[in-house]
């Protein structure tokens, strides 16, 4: 070989190099710690570095939706390049629409697999901001067993669950199980709440906060009358306690068998029946109750996406992932292993999902009908007006004001935020 071949082969071997290294990237992803979402993200992370070459590190965020909201908002404001890939809530996408990336060429082969009124949510002015991870449609839980024992039925209405509800958990205290609640929920001040008190609000005729006309229509007296009822629950069938409860907590007390009833997320089906769970095999689910007999249940819509930042230094590799974590393997692994819902249609009618999560297939009907937050019609100023109401339905349930004042004022203030429109 002359002296020249060999350089050049050479320069040929490094430019190689050269090239393999500016493809693998180091990328990090910020996730939520509900549940195992982050075991289940870590054990994805590794199969797509195999995949891919690439490096992804894992920032773990706080398991309530509204301080993961709060830490992604200075982030992004301040520009931050060191978070790539972020894990988003549904309501956040109008808010958040122009720190991220259009993703709508990069999901162009797959997006028609998902649910269009999920990829719709998650439009913002035509760009695509996340890609649909899973989505959420709460369930009321209910403990079988005990519910066969005294030849109870799933209740129908609200109304119902608190009496048996109420029935249950005094018999089953008189029989020495001290510990024994009726109902278990998120009632603690930040986005689950709101959740909560819509669906109690919407299936009693009240409203939706705000319409998707931008209306404010809160302030009414079904809307008052579905929060004196849930502030009737705190301390007869519900602990004081769940004034601090989030989705875990409630979990916590239900899954160690001290609850008859919960309102939870799809996650703590799989959860439920878990190896150390003492209500394994014990519990099912119905859809939640409706404000009266012969009324429809409301449920309020929610789910996960991904998106990547535009401060990222490595858009290219952060878009893989993306795609990887909303892919239809990675969504059946996780409709498999953790029970969340699928955005991907087709994996509805598959039959190791509907084996692992029987439920599922009847949860379709419920999340096609669940009921979306104010968060297209208040666009930037969702959280905030979330965080007042919420902040005016805990109020009235720790009995801080009657729920007719404390809407009153919410109407009073929502207004002022509204200013000349949203
Ligand atoms: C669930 C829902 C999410 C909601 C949150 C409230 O994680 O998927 O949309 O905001 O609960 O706690």
């Amino acid at each position: 070989m002359t002296n020249f071949s060999k350089r050049a082969l050479l320069l040929c071997g490094s430019l190689l190099a050269f090239a393999a290294s500016a493809q693998a990237a180091e990328i990090a992803m910020a996730a939520n710690s509900t549940g195992k979402n982050l075991n289940f993200i870590r054990e994805r992370l590794a199969e797509f570095e195999k995949q891919s070459g690439h490096k992804v590190k894992l920032v773990t965020m706080p398991p309530s939706s509204s301080e993961q909201f709060s830490q992604y908002r200075l982030w992004l404001a301040a520009g931050n390049t060191d978070v790539d890939v972020y894990q988003t809530d549904i309501v956040w996408a109008p808010q958040l629409a122009d720190q991220f990336v259009d993703l709508t060429a990069a999901a162009k082969d797959v997006i028609g697999q998902h649910f269009p009124s999920v990829v719709a949510s998650q439009t913002v002015d035509g760009k695509l901001v996340a890609m649909p991870m899973y989505t959420d449609a709460p369930a009321m839980f209910y403990r079988k067993d005990l519910l066969d024992k005294y030849g109870k039925q799933p209740p129908k209405t609200w109304k119902e669950m608190a009496e048996t509800a109420k029935e249950i958990q005094d018999k089953e205290r008189a029989a020495g199980q001290k510990d024994m609640w009726g109902f278990v929920f998120q009632g603690s001040a930040y986005e689950g709440l709101t959740c909560n008190a819509l669906e109690w609000v919407a299936s009693a005729g009240g409203g939706h906060i705000v319409e998707t006309n931008g209306d404010i229509t809160i302030n009414n007296e079904k809307a008052a009358a579905a929060l004196d009822m849930a502030k009737s629950w705190i301390g007869t069938i519900s602990p004081q306690g769940a004034l601090a409860y989030k989705e875990e907590e409630a979990r916590g007390v239900w899954q160690t068998g001290n609850s008859v009833f919960m309102r939870n997320w799809p996650y703590a089906y799989a959860l439920g029946n878990g190896a150390d769970s003492a209500i394994k095999g014990k519990f099912s689910v119905a859809p939640l109750p409706a404000g009266a007999d012969g009324e429809a249940p409301a449920s309020t819509l929610g789910g996960w996406n991904v998106a990547v930042s535009k401060y990222s230094k490595s858009q290219d590799a952060a878009i893989e992932l993306v795609k990887f974590l909303t892919s239809a393997e990675t969504q059946k692994k996780r409709a498999v292993e953790l029970s969340n819902m699928p955005t991907i249609a087709a994996l509805y009618d598959d039959k190791d999902v509907a084996a692992a999560q029987p439920f599922m297939p009847q949860w379709k009907p419920i999340f096609e009908t669940a009921v979306p937050r104010p968060s297209a019609a208040t666009k930037v100023k969702y959280n905030e007006v979330s965080s007042k109401f919420w902040g005016a339905v805990h109020n009235t349930l720790s009995g801080s004001g009657t729920a007719a004042e404390n809407l009153e004022l919410l109407e009073v203030e929502l207004t002022d935020l509204k200013g000349s429109g949203w």
